[in-house]
């Protein structure tokens, strides 16, 4: 499974690149918000600054909600950088402009993914990646993770190439049960990604490996 990381803030990314286990970035316009990016030319810059640090796909999310700005925005994203994927949301004109990029050779992310049959639409569109929001069903009392589950057998069924790309990951327990479920790729918070890192036999194993070695070794 391939590891996002689902920010905006460049000492984020690179302190996840230097981990040696990132594989790309999603933005949104919530997270380019949350770091102060606006402006046209500022944003540019800051996709292109995300592009040089990590070394895989980087999501970048339209804010047109029609299809002649989608289309308009995405040609110009794509412009930024090679490593540049068009996220675009699970709306009508949305489902028009993936199919526009997809015969064209240019990648998409359909984001706001919250059932199987969006997920089924995005992947007839020819999306890239899909990306079901897993914690945020959670926090309506749906279980996120059976999305995943669901979309999971129906491309499975019809040989779909479009990648799952689990999104609004929050936790450690969904990126095992994303992994379980065989979702391609999750993004979530780094947080997330170094809380797989901890178990108290590991802290307690490895106190007791360096003192008795400290005892033999004054
Ligand atoms: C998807 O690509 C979104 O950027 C993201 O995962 C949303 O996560 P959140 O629900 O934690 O905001």
């Amino acid at each position: 499974m391939k590891f996002f990381i689902d920010t905006a803030s460049l000492s984020e990314i690179k302190e996840a690149q230097d981990l040696g286990i990132l594989d790309g970035v999603t933005t949104n316009p919530s997270l380019m918000a949350k770091e102060g990016i606006g402006g046209e030319e500022n944003v540019r810059k800051h996709y292109k600054a995300i592009c040089e640090i990590v070394d895989g796909d980087v999501s970048a999310e339209v804010i047109s909600t029609d299809y002649e700005g989608m289309i308009r925005e995405g040609e110009e994203l794509v412009k930024i950088d090679d490593q540049i994927v068009v996220k675009i949301p699970m709306i009508k004109d949305g489902i028009k402009a993936i199919k526009y990029f997809s015969e064209r050779g240019i990648r998409t992310n359909c984001t706001l993914v919250f059932s199987a049959g969006q997920a089924l639409l995005a992947a007839k569109a020819g999306a890239t990646y899909v990306s079901p929001f897993v914690g945020r069903l959670d926090d309506i009392s749906t279980d996120g993770l059976s999305l995943i589950e669901e979309i999971r057998t129906i491309y499975d069924n019809y040989g779909y190439e479009t990648q799952i790309l689990a999104a609004s990951v929050r936790h450690p327990m969904h990126i095992l049960g994303c992994a379980k479920i065989g979702a391609d790729v999750m993004t979530g918070p780094l947080s997330a990604i170094l809380a797989l890192l901890n178990h108290p036999l590991t802290d307690s194993g490895l106190a007791k490996f360096l003192s008795d070695h400290a005892k033999v070794n004054k």
